[in-house]
């Protein structure tokens, strides 16, 4: 595998080749990952959860996300690290921008992801005029569960799915590299990803999309409680930790994950 960079995954949207994501937060998943040939490296604030032991991401600080992804991209070659820019990290677009320096110069992160639709455009559009390479995520919000009032699905009735859309459009007017979409129907994540021209990484979000992403605790079994509905097992149908990463990148690939038990409509 090359060094993975924004036009390689362009390139494979066009091409119509789909690509892989998945989030670790250390040095050894992050190699064993980028040698199964994941393209893209989520270091995501899903560590709050899965490495912190908290119920929410809330929690993490700046300092805990530059930490944890300095020591994957300490070791990685070839895949893009994306870092997420944490809860009230980027209250301001000038506290976004320093932030995000911060991911990228002290992290060694090649993007950062930010969560919100309309009310981050500004935002979006300061850093990317400032050269920072952005994603962003809409659908569910983690960072806004209170106000989402949970971990639900979103864009299901026709009004809800008008302002995604729309949110997705803007965003990449904005300055946005990729998107994220998180746990919306399959439909409306496909309407999405043939109406941008930037790449769409979901999870929850269909087959449709450009790109998948799932947190890596999850995608091996080590969910604390039930896992969701777009989780799959791929450590169930192989022997070692190295291989689920091959089948995930494989399933993707072909598109045979997600299928429809992963899928919300
Ligand atoms: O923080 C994270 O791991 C994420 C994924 C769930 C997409 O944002």
């Amino acid at each position: 595998m090359n060094k993975i960079t924004l036009s390689t995954l362009k390139k494979l949207k066009s091409s119509g080749e789909k690509f892989t994501c998945l989030t670790a937060y250390d040095a050894s998943f992050a190699i064993a990952q980028e040698n199964a040939g994941i393209e893209v490296i989520l270091v995501g604030d899903s560590l709050g959860m899965v490495v912190k032991g908290q119920a929410c991401t809330l929690s993490v600080s700046m300092d805990e996300m530059v930490y944890h992804t300095a020591n994957v991209s300490r070791v990685c070659q070839k895949s893009l690290i994306m870092s997420d820019l944490p809860f009230a990290s980027d209250i301001t677009k000038e506290q976004a921008y320093s932030n995000s320096a911060r991911l990228i110069s002290e992290g060694g992160a090649h993007m950062v992801k930010i969560e919100g639709g309309a009310a981050m455009l500004e935002t979006v559009s300061f850093l990317a005029q400032r050269g920072v390479a952005v994603c962003s995520h809409l659908g569910l919000l983690p960072q806004s569960v209170y106000k989402m009032g949970g971990y639900r699905i979103q864009g299901r009735t026709p009004e809800e799915a008008e302002i995604i859309l729309n949110d997705a459009i803007a965003l990449e007017k904005a300055g946005a590299d990729i998107l994220l979409l998180e746990c919306v129907p399959a439909e409306l994540a496909a309407r999405i990803t043939s109406s941008v021209s930037i790449p769409v990484i979901g999870i929850g979000a269909g087959v449709d999309c450009d790109a998948q992403v799932l947190v890596c605790y999850d995608m091996l079994g080590l969910t604390n409680g039930e896992p969701a509905r777009f989780v799959k097992n791929f450590l169930a149908e192989t022997d070692s930790i190295q291989d689920a990463f091959k089948a995930y990148v494989e399933q993707v690939k072909n598109s045979q994950f997600p299928n429809l038990r992963h899928t919300f409509n």
